[in-house]
């Protein structure tokens, strides 16, 4: 048989292999990841387009550590649309310079605010529905809030709030979740990189003016705060840079956000005894207990399987041990955080829904270099909106949710007795 018959009767098992990888990872992501983990927890699949599974906790910690090595893939989506943004690129000036500024003005004195303007937003979301008895998660309340946060706390408002959620939708489509590299996808993201840059060059004068009216104004939004800083020449951190970091906001805590409130929600919904605990927490006020809640809960369906790099160099993952594997420059790597959040070596009851874990154990947030910019406000924002809505007197499920076929959920019903007090 010549090498080239053997290559195309290969290409349709190599798609079939491609396909059953997929289904599993959309639909059996803990069965096939325990699979790997104990078997060959550094799965490497052969050919070009076959990726690396990294899956245990430490070996995904040893991954993550390594930008030099596990690059971003993600810089021909952002650059286009965003422009060089910190996610895109490894330990260069956007992760040092941008990030450390962007921490800098995103501080930690401001959650409790953060927390109340949550709260608010939320209830402004939900009040006028009481009446109906229930309520569509997705279209009232987990998209609405993060955009409205963006605009009130990051500063970015956008011209009204369905423009803002088409520009989060289309950049977090083809930035994570475009494999295919579809064409349409892709060009939706640029048109709304192009619409939020025109926005901002608008804002942003309109905000200086406001400024100069009441520059002692004390609580500044993030955007504010950029613009009030001064930064020297040779910094390099102009009007550009502002506006494609804030952009990034919008960006990173949209459909995210969104997915999360969801998810925690739906695995609550699960189990009654954790239920009836989280809803005790939320009338308690116990902030902090239904924050343990709430980061259990979304381990059991966390919103990524992984995080995903490109191989810069040949390397050796768990290096002296008997799971050492070499990956080789080029492959893609699958680097599960939702693997590592289920490795029973470091997880005590990894399979047990537990309220005391150390925060280390989780990853919702990713890890090392690229650890999410908004997980301050995260740890916030999720558990408010959770808490008004575990507020709802006799809240229950009453349809699953919904993906519509695309890749975040479009709809998640939950329904309740009487309007809350
Ligand atoms: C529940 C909500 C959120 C989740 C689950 C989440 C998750 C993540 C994860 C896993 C990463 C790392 C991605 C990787 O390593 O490939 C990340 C990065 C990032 N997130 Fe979030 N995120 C959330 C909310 C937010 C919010 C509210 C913001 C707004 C500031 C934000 C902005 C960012 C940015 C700018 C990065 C890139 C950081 C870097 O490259 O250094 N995220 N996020």
């Amino acid at each position: 048989m010549s090498s080239e018959t053997t290559a195309q009767d290969d290409a349709p098992k190599k798609g079939a292999v491609a396909r059953a990888l997929r289904w599993m990872i959309d639909n059996k992501p803990d069965l096939l990841f325990a699979v790997i983990r104990n078997i060959r927890p550094n799965l490497v699949l052969p050919g070009k387009d076959g990726p690396a599974f990294i899956t245990r906790f430490h070996d995904v910690r040893e991954a993550l550590e390594r930008p030099e090595i596990f690059n971003v893939p993600y810089a021909p989506m952002m650059d286009p649309s965003v422009g060089e943004f910190m996610l895109g690129h490894d330990d260069t000036v956007y992760n040092q310079r941008d990030k450390g500024i962007m921490r800098s003005v995103i501080q930690r004195k401001d959650m409790d605010g953060v927390r109340k303007m949550v709260d608010r937003l939320t209830r402004e979301a939900v009040d006028p529905q009481l009446h109906k008895r229930q309520i569509d998660v997705v279209a009232t309340v987990s998209r609405h809030v993060p955009m409205r946060l963006t605009g009130e706390y990051f500063g970015f408002p956008g011209p009204d709030i369905e423009t803002m959620l088409r520009w989060s939708r289309a950049t977090q489509h083809d930035m994570f979740h475009n494999p295919d590299k579809n064409k349409d996808i892709h060009n939706a993201n640029l048109k709304a990189g192009l619409e939020m840059k025109a926005f901002l060059k608008d804002w942003i004068p309109q905000c200086r003016t406001r400024l100069a009216n009441a520059p002692a104004t004390e609580n500044a939004d993030v955007l504010c705060r950029l613009l009030k800083s001064s930064f020297p020449k040779e910094i390099d951190f102009d009007e550009q840079r502002i506006t494609t970091n804030i952009m990034g906001t919008l960006v990173g805590g949209g459909e995210t956000t969104s997915q999360a409130v969801v998810q925690i929600l739906e695995q609550l919904f699960k189990r009654p005894e954790q239920l009836a605990g989280a809803i005790a927490a939320a009338k308690a006020n116990d902030d902090e207990l239904l924050y343990n809640y709430c980061w259990e809960a979304l381990r059991f369906n966390p919103i990524n399987p992984f995080v995903v790099r490109t191989c810069a160099r040949d390397y050796k993952v768990a290096s002296g041990t008997f799971r050492s594997t070499t990956i080789k420059a080029g492959k893609t790597v699958l680097i599960s955080t939702r693997s590592a959040m289920r490795d029973g070596r470091v997880l005590p009851a990894a399979n047990d829904f537990c309220i005391d874990r150390p925060a280390y154990h989780y990853m919702h947030m990713g890890y090392g270099m690229h650890t999410c910019l908004g997980d301050q406000v995260s740890r916030v924002q999720l558990p408010a909106i959770i808490k008004c809505l575990l507020q709802l007197p006799g809240v229950h499920e009453v349809s699953p949710i919904d993906k519509k076929g695309g890749p975040f959920p479009e709809s998640y019903v939950i329904g309740f007795d009487s309007p809350a007090v």
